[in-house]
């Protein structure tokens, strides 16, 4: 069960961060249902997930974001819009429920995940509130990029969004006061095929200024 090493690689060169959807476009509910898998299975750091991704559908609220975001056009054209949202911290129930979670699939009892539970009470612990919630941020980027190369392979344009006012977003989507709070939005769906950036050559360091082998 693999990709051919050319093909992947011919998916991340087809990507760029498309700035005109084809809004008569939508991905197949079938197709969507496999991005929302990819997200699931994004891995986090002990696997505690510390993010909620909402889906935008109502066209209203994303007329009110798109406000928000810039204007940018992605956040209404595009076939699907979502927020990336983080935990704002990481208290003893988020590990509860994560140990709790993992006994449920895995088996095994308390006893055997203790350590594993005063592991990451130990970092937490350590860290102040603002720290929680960067690291929950440094996670919840990490499913951006997941999202946005399987949305790749899969032959679904998406465009990154960090143009958008944050705490804007959370008032429009009640995400106040809820313990999570939004970090990026990411427009998904088929480029129009007059985006002139589609064109233009991907332009990246040289692999020697950013790779080295030690
Ligand atoms: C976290 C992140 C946020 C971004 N935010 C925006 C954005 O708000 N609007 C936009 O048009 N592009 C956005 N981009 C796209 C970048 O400008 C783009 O990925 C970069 O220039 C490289 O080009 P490429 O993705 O087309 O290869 C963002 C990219 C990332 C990774």
């Amino acid at each position: 069960m693999t990709i051919t090493p050319e093909k992947l690689i011919a998916s991340l060169s087809w990507r760029y961060a498309t700035k005109q959807f084809d809004s008569t476009r939508k991905i197949p509910a079938a197709m969507w249902d496999v991005i929302e898998e990819s997200l699931v299975l994004t891995p986090s750091s002990f696997g505690l997930q510390p993010w909620k991704f909402l889906v935008i559908e109502d066209p209203g609220i994303r007329s009110n974001l798109c406000a928000e975001s810039w204007k940018q056009p992605q956040v209404t054209e595009a076939s699907h819009y979502i927020v990336l949202a983080a935990r704002t911290d990481l208290n003893a129930d988020d590990i509860d429920a994560w140990m709790s979670r993992m006994g449920e699939i895995q088996g095994g009892s308390p006893e055997t995940r203790a350590p594993l539970k005063g592991m990451i009470e130990g970092f937490a612990q350590a860290m102040s509130h603002e720290a929680r919630h960067g690291w929950n941020i440094r996670q919840t980027y990490i499913a951006l990029g997941q999202l946005m190369a399987c949305a790749a392979v899969l032959g679904i344009d998406a465009c990154p969004m960090e143009g958008i006012s944050a705490a804007d977003y959370d008032k429009i989507l009640g995400l106040e006061g809820s313990g999570y709070a939004t970090v990026v939005g990411c427009a998904l769906g088929y480029r129009a095929a007059d985006d002139k950036y589609a064109a233009i050559p991907k332009a990246r360091f040289e692999r020697a200024r950013m790779i080295k082998h030690v």
